[in-house]
């Protein structure tokens, strides 16, 4: 399996991507860290905890992190995932406890406490944490095996018409991430545009029939409300487990290899990630993009996952 660890701000389709890493058979979940983002540090990370809970996830390290960018203001998302980070369901009293460690050093100490190239960061919020582990630890460059972000986009944005959030909440951060020589596999909004929860998508979910399923299917619910008032969508793209999924079964996710780096300074572009695909590709292009995904399949591997947490 793969070892991973998720850094992320749930967030309605963060918590379908804790459900999928802790449940997929090939994916080792090595721990959970959370960042400010989609609502602030306080909120994610009760909300991660308590998707935790539901979900059991049990033997697992949650450590909280950053709670702004780098250098710019918080700015959180309560038009698309509501005043808690998670509304539209009902969340249990966390029964999980956060390990003391800031999700920085918790990060570093699992990469550097397992063999080189064996530990995937698969960040889902902005990159603040992982900009700065990689900065207070740079042998982590070279020690990762890669990182795949759920982030950025080569056609359209979603937080400004060319900047996707988790880019440009900490675009700073984000430079960092795309800028060390590490292994960048960007998921971006090309590719998870395509993973809409469709009622083909709805019915695999119910069909588990389980307490867990019902919660997945109340969050797609708010998704979806939020998704057609302030986007215009029918149906709610549910970006972060697309990055879990890739991991599970490239073939799932294709992606090609294209030089990518993040816009700092354009008055209309900043938070922008800038695909170069005029060819040929750079021997040294350690950056690659989400171009096509498997729907059927992605929407099985999550009912699979639901499957195989069980009723609790
Ligand atoms: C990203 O922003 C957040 O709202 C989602 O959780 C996802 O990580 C999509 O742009
Ligand atoms: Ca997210």
């Amino acid at each position: 399996p793969e070892k991973i660890i998720l850094d992320c701000d749930p967030g309605h389709d963060d918590a379908v991507a804790m459900l999928l890493a802790w449940a997929n058979p090939q994916i080792d979940l090595l721990a959970v860290t959370t960042v400010g983002g989609n609502q602030t540090l306080k909120k994610v990370t009760n909300n991660a905890l308590a998707v935790g809970t539901v979900m059991k996830m049990t033997g697992v390290p949650f450590a909280a992190g950053c709670d702004r960018p780098l250098v710019r203001p918080v700015e959180v998302a309560p038009d698309i995932h509501g005043d808690t980070g998670l509304d539209g369901t009902e969340l249990p009293a966390p029964a999980i406890e956060l390990d003391s460690r800031h999700a920085v050093d918790l990060i570093i100490d699992t990469v550097m406490a397992h063999e080189p190239g064996t530990v995937t960061l698969v960040p889902t919020g902005p990159l603040t944490n992982i900009a700065l582990a990689v900065r207070k630890e740079p042998r982590l460059a070279e020690r990762v095996k890669q990182v795949v972000l759920m982030g950025g986009g080569y056609h359209v944005g979603n937080w400004s018409a060319v900047a996707e959030f988790n880019i440009k909440i900490d675009p700073e951060a984000a430079h960092i991430v795309f800028n060390e020589p590490w292994k960048v596999v960007m998921v971006g909004l090309d590719l998870t545009h395509q993973a809409l929860c469709t009622p083909e998508a709805y019915a695999k979910i119910d069909a588990v029939g389980t307490q867990p399923a019902r919660f997945v299917h109340e969050l797609m619910d708010f998704f979806r409300a939020s998704y057609q008032d302030a986007q215009g969508f029918d149906y709610p793209p549910v970006h972060d487990p697309c990055a879990v999924a890739y991991l599970i079964d490239p073939t799932i996710v294709e992606t090609v290899q294209v030089p990518i780096d993040v816009e700092l300074t354009g008055t209309l572009t900043v938070g922008m990630t800038v695909a170069d695909f005029r060819g040929p590709i750079p021997e040294d292009c350690h950056t690659w993009a989400a171009t096509r995904l498997d729907h059927g399949r992605f929407w099985d591997l999550i009912a699979d996952a639901l499957e195989r947490v069980g009723e609790h």
